[in-house]
Order: C-alpha cells, then structure tokens, then sequence
C-alpha cells in the first residue's frame, strides 16, 4: 500500500494499472478512518482491482465559522485501516496541490443543496462538488464508493454525475454504527463522556421513526414531531433540523406515499451531527 501526495503520482499509478487491464475503484475521504470508511474500502476492494483512497480535508468545503482547522487528522491510523480492508493507494494532498493559487473554477448544483444541510451550511456542497470532479478526473475510477450517512451528499454526487455525463458508477453504503446506535462519524472525537451519552438522542429519534413508518404510519408531521420531542428530552441537544424529503428532489413530503428520506441534525453541545433512514431500507 503507498501514500502519494502529488497528483501526477496518482496519474502514474493509475496509468500503469490501466495498461494491464485492471480496474479501479475510488473512496473519497477527509481522513481520520473508521469502521464507516473501512465499509467503503471493503467495498470497493470487492467490486475493483485496486482500491485509491483519497484522505484529504478540503477546506473548500468548510465555512469560517466551522471546525476546518480542529478537524482530526491521523495519516498513520488511515493507513493502517487502508491497508487492512483492502486499499492500495493513498492520495494525500497538501491543499496547494489541489488548489493552485489561481483557482477559480468551481462546481454548483442549484436545486437539491437548498434543503436540509444546504439551509444551515450555504457553501457546503460547492466545495464537496467541486473537490470531487477534481479527484473523479484525477482518479478516472470506475466505481466510486459514499457513505449513506451523508444520504443529501450522495444524492448530489449521483445528480451530478448524471447532469455532467460523468461515466462513473457511484456506489452507496449502509450507515455503520456504534453498539450502542451512535452512527460512526469522524467528528463523534469532538463529543465530552457526557455528550457522548446525550449523542444516543440522535439515533434513537431515528429508530423511533423508523418504528412508527414500519406500524403503519405515513403522516411525516406526526413521525417528526414525535422525533423532535424525544430529542428535546435530551438537555445538551439542539435541533437544527429534522424532515422528510423525496429521496430524488431532497424536497419535504406529507405523506410516505414514495421512496422518503428521514434526516436530522443536531447539534451536541457545539457538535453538529447527523443521521437518517432511507424508508426503502427499514
Ligand atoms: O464525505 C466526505 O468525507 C467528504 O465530503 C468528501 C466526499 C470526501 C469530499 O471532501
């Protein structure tokens, strides 16, 4: 397993893989692996040849009020997990490599940015859009491999590669949790012993909706507003956002007469963390 940190180095590798006929999936990450990213590999080392993960935190994607700078980082613990699932390649740019400092091309998707995340983190997906392309043309993969934790994330990247005729088939993985529930997420560091514990409100209001859509019931207010009472038990948390949206427009439903998407996020102390359900998968 190498750890390269130029782009022609990955264009090398990548040529000489193709020359021999051998494909090639991709995992995009910002480092700081879990069982969640190792999900991923696994994945990809089962459906490619060989496996690129790329291990960088893209500051494009961060706004200045958020934890850019504080975000863990721990290239040692990557590689390790990397090699173990079954990676060949790590990509780990510094920024300057990625962004020259003439950029000034970017990638925007207009319509399903403007819900959920995209309310409360503006910039967000541009920077996610944007950094993505650069390692879809960098990387060439043939499959391409994201988590359904960040299910609004995954429903931009394959809006995306539809409307830009990207040929790359994108793959996306169940949410890994903790034991206890907690979804696997490389800001759960961030939590005190205490919050922690008051973490558990998110996949509980989770399992919660998850119940009432499996008893039967399809009014998406009754589901949230039970959701939000029970994460309102929890004194450290604070809601940003909990909805129902149609799986494809990102757009708030009424009733679960479709394919829905349940999202929340909640802040945990000054932690924002997120989880969901897609109802096609309870
Ligand atoms: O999901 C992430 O970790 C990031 O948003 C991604 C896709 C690696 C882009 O920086």
């Amino acid at each position: 397993m190498r750890i390269v940190k130029t782009i022609a180095e990955v264009r090398n590798q990548v040529k000489a893989w193709r020359e021999q006929g051998l494909t090639i999936g991709l995992v995009p990450t910002m480092g700081y692996l879990h069982e969640g990213h190792a999900s991923l590999i696994e994945a990809s080392h089962r459906d490619n040849d060989k496996t690129i993960v790329s291990d960088f935190v893209n500051p494009m994607q961060f706004a200045p009020t958020e934890d850019l700078a504080s975000y863990p980082r721990d290239l040692e613990l990557d590689s390790k997990i990397v090699e173990e699932y079954g990676g060949d390649l790590i990509f780990n740019p510094e920024p300057e490599e990625m962004y020259h400092k003439n950029f000034s091309s970017f990638v925007d998707m207009t319509v399903l940015t403007q819900e959920l995340c995209g309310l409360s983190r503006p910039t967000h997906f541009r920077g996610v859009c944007t950094v993505v392309t650069k390692l879809f043309h960098i990387v060439k993969p043939d499959r391409a491999y994201f988590g359904k934790k960040d299910a609004q994330q995954l429903a931009v990247i394959r809006h995306m590669v539809d409307d830009l005729n990207i040929d790359i088939e994108i793959i996306g993985c169940p949410i890994v949790r903790e034991p206890d529930g907690l979804a696997k997420s490389s800001r759960n560091i961030y939590l005190s012993e205490s919050e922690r514990k008051s973490a558990l409100i998110l996949s509980k209001s989770i399992f919660l909706g998850m119940d009432m859509i499996k008893k039967g019931e399809t009014d998406c207010n009754i589901i949230i507003q039970a959701m939000k009472k029970l994460i309102h038990t929890e004194e450290f948390a604070k809601i940003d956002y909990v909805k129902i949206v149609d799986c494809e427009t990102m757009q708030q439903i009424e009733k679960i007469d479709r394919p829905a998407l349940c999202a929340i996020a909640v802040y945990i102390g000054k932690t924002r963390l997120i989880d969901n359900f897609f109802t096609e998968d309870i």
